[in-house]
């Protein structure tokens, strides 16, 4: 009979065998094992992953689960996915706001699907159990009250805003605060004070992430935001015909000129799925890659063409929500995964002052 104990050195040894498939090393190397306890042939642990919204999750925990199964002597394993999202410390910079990472959404050109995106990327990391804020920037057309289906602010304290909330996801935008349809015009100053406001003066839980919606173009707002928030990292939206991409190409420059690191293109509004089977390329097709391509920052996947994109915006139910099932859906829940993958690779990367470079989750 081998009926013995497996000891915490023989389950370490098999969880070295595992490795975080983003950070190339494993799991025990990388801190990511917690609270491991033996109890007879029971061995249970936590696996802290740096974003809840992993893609390869289960993959890891299958892996783990094998490699501490074959340890002699072990007979259940229990294992806790968690996650705690690592800071790259530029967010701490000149506002003190409690976020960890905060990620602009931006297009050269105006509706391209900005706020679409940035709403449904928000959502869909809460989803995913992340802590998240939505920060609506476009001070001039104001869409994400709308397309989260909230209308006002609940009371503020006497110094500060609390946060509207809708799935799961914090947010804060000029919409809230002004008559609907009354146009807004600001001078620049007015609009720096603003954006800064949406930092310093809302009651923002700690976030995981913060995402920002940007008005379109080049201009103020942009300005604004990375003087007062350094960012973890810049998305940018473009559809696949030339002019869009022109522009877009406009806004990767704006991001390495004010020294954002760029996350990557997402190409929205790709093509039109029509009742027989057959793709429809409305926008031409490929052009969201191709840019990522030449300007040698990563592609992060394209988006459909679809009514329900619309109707949920218009309806305050974002698509990842209203119909998790669609290929728009699982479009932008792929990107929004891969985002969060990028950010903590970078987080952990400046953490440790060591190179590891990203590969990619994508084929
Ligand atoms: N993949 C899609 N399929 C169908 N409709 C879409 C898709 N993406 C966005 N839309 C629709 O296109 C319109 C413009 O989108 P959105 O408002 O998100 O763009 P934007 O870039 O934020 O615009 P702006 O520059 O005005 O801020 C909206 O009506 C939206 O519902
Ligand atoms: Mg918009």
């Amino acid at each position: 009979m081998t009926n013995k104990q497996p000891t915490e050195e023989a389950v370490l040894a098999a969880l070295r065998t595992v490795d975080d498939p983003d950070l190339h090393k494993d799991l025990v190397t990388l801190g990511m094992i917690k609270d491991l306890k033996i109890q007879g042939g029971d061995v249970s642990f936590k696996i802290e992953l740096t974003t809840p919204a992993c893609p390869l999750k289960d993959t890891m925990k299958n892996d783990a689960l094998k490699a501490v199964s074959a340890v002699e002597g072990v007979e259940n394993v229990h294992i806790e996915m968690t996650a705690n999202v690592p800071n790259d410390g530029r967010t701490r910079g000149l506002l003190n706001v409690p976020v960890r990472n905060a990620i602009a959404v931006a297009s050269g050109k105006g509706g391209v699907g900005k706020s679409t995106v940035a709403v449904n990327l928000a959502v869909s990391l809460a989803q995913s159990g992340a802590r998240v804020g939505l920060m609506d920037a476009d001070i001039y057309g104001p869409n994400v009250p709308t397309m989260m289906g909230v209308e006002k602010l609940p009371p503020a304290t006497a110094d500060k805003l609390i946060p509207a909330e809708a799935y799961g996801v914090q947010m804060i935008s000029i919409g809230f605060l002004v008559k609907p349809g009354q146009p807004l015009i600001w001078r620049g100053p007015m609009l720096h004070s603003a954006i800064r406001q949406f930092l310093t003066d809302v009651a923002w839980d700690e976030l995981d992430y913060l995402i920002i919606d940007l008005p379109p173009g080049t201009g103020d707002a942009q300005l604004s935001l990375t003087q007062s928030l350094p960012l973890s990292g810049g998305v940018i939206v473009t559809l696949p015909q030339q002019v869009s991409l022109d522009d877009a190409r406009r806004g990767l420059e704006m991001f390495r000129q004010l020294n954002v690191p760029i996350l990557g293109v997402i190409e929205n509004m790709s093509y039109l799925e029509l009742p027989d089977g057959t793709k429809m390329d409305i926008f031409g097709s490929g052009g969201g890659e191709r840019l990522a391509q030449e300007s040698g920052v990563p592609f992060l996947g394209a988006i459909p063409m679809d009514p329900i994109v619309r109707e949920g915006g218009d309806s305050g139910k974002p698509v990842v929500v209203d119909q998790p099932e669609s290929a728009v859906a699982k479009a932008l829940k792929a990107i929004s995964e891969d985002l969060a993958a990028r950010v903590s690779v970078a987080a952990l990367a400046q953490e440790n002052k060591i190179p590891i470079h990203f590969v990619g989750l994508k084929k």
